[in-house]
C-alpha cells in the first residue's frame, strides 16, 4: 500500500517542516497538505507537496473529503495558534472532528499527534524552578494537548499500535542537524528545545518504517 500522509497544520512551522521531511525521505511517500488558506503557502513548500487539500480541522466534512481525496494512511496532526499560550479549545475541538471524519472513512488510519512536553503525565523539569514557570506558562496550551490525547486514546483503544503521540520540548528553527533523543518525560528534561526538521524527520521515518514507537507516547527533544 503506498503511504499517504495527511499534514494537518500544514501551512505552520512544524506542518512545513514534516512536508519537507517526507519529501526527502528516500522512499517519497506521498504527502498531502491540509490547509485553511492554502494560498499563503510558500511555493517551495507548495510544490513539495503531492496535493493541497482546503480546509478547516474544525469541520468534519471536510477532514473527511481531504482523507478521501488523498487516500490517506496517515494523519499528521501539528495543529496549534502560533505563538500563543492563551486558553484554546483548537486541539481538543480539532481532535474530534478528525475523529468523526475518521470513523466514516472506510480505511484504517494511523495518527500522529504533535503534542507537547508537559502533557499527561509528563514533567518538565529544569533546575533552579525553570520547569515550573515553563509549566505554568504553557499551562492553557497543555490543558488543550491533554483533551487532544485523551481524545485520540480513546479513539485506539482497541488498535493501539495505530497512535503515536510525540511530545516535544521547545520547537525552534534553524538549527537542524542535531540527533534527537527520547526520554521518559519523569526525570530532569535533557534539553529544552529541539528542531522542528530533526522531529520531523524522526516522525516520517517511523511513518514510512512502520516504527515501533507507534502505539506509544514518546517524550523528545535535542541529544545533549
Ligand atoms: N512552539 C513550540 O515550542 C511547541 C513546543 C511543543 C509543542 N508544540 C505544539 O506543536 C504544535 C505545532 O506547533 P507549531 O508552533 O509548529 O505550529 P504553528 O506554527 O503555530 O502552526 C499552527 C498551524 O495550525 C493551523 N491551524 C490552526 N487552526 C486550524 C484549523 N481550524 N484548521 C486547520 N489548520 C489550522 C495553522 O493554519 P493557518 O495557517 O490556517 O492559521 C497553522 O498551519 C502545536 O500543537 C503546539 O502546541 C509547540
Amino acid at each position: 500500500m503506498t503511504t499517504s500522509i495527511l499534514v494537518i497544520g500544514a501551512t505552520g512551522r512544524t506542518g512545513q517542516q514534516l512536508i519537507k521531511a517526507a519529501n526527502e525521505h528516500p522512499d517519497h511517500p506521498q504527502v498531502h497538505a491540509f490547509a485553511r488558506n492554502p494560498q499563503s503557502f510558500p511555493s517551495e513548500i507548495a510544490e513539495k507537496c503531492t496535493s493541497v487539500q482546503k480546509g478547516d480541522a474544525l469541520v468534519a466534512d471536510q477532514v473527511y473529503d481531504a482523507l478521501v481525496a488523498t487516500k490517506a494512511t496517515h494523519i499528521v496532526i501539528a495543529i496549534g495558534v502560533p505563538n500563543s499560550t492563551a486558553p484554546s479549545t483548537l486541539r481538543g475541538d480539532s481532535a474530534e472532528a478528525i475523529i468523526e471524519a475518521m470513523k466514516r472513512y472506510p480505511k484504517p488510519v494511523k495518527t500522529v499527534i504533535i503534542s507537547a512536553l508537559g502533557a499527561s503525565d509528563t514533567k518538565i523539569q529544569f533546575g533552579f524552578g525553570v520547569g515550573m514557570v515553563i509549566y505554568y506558562i504553557l499551562r492553557h496550551l497543555l490543558k488543550d494537548h491533554d483533551r487532544q490525547e485523551a481524545s485520540f486514546l480513546d479513539y485506539y483503544n482497541d488498535n493501539e499500535k495505530g497512535l503515536l503521540i510525540v511530545r516535544p520540548t521547545g520547537l525552534v528553527d534553524g538549527q537542524e542537524g542535531s540527533k534527537v533523543l527520547l526520554f521518559d518525560g519523569q526525570g530532569r528534561t535533557p534539553s529544552l528545545t529541539v528542531d522542528r526538521y530533526d522531529m520531523a524527520a524522526w516522525v516520517v521515518n517511523q511513518i514510512a518504517n512502520d516504527g515501533d514507537c507507534f502505539g506509544k507516547a514518546i517524550n523528545i527533544s535535542k541529544a545533549v
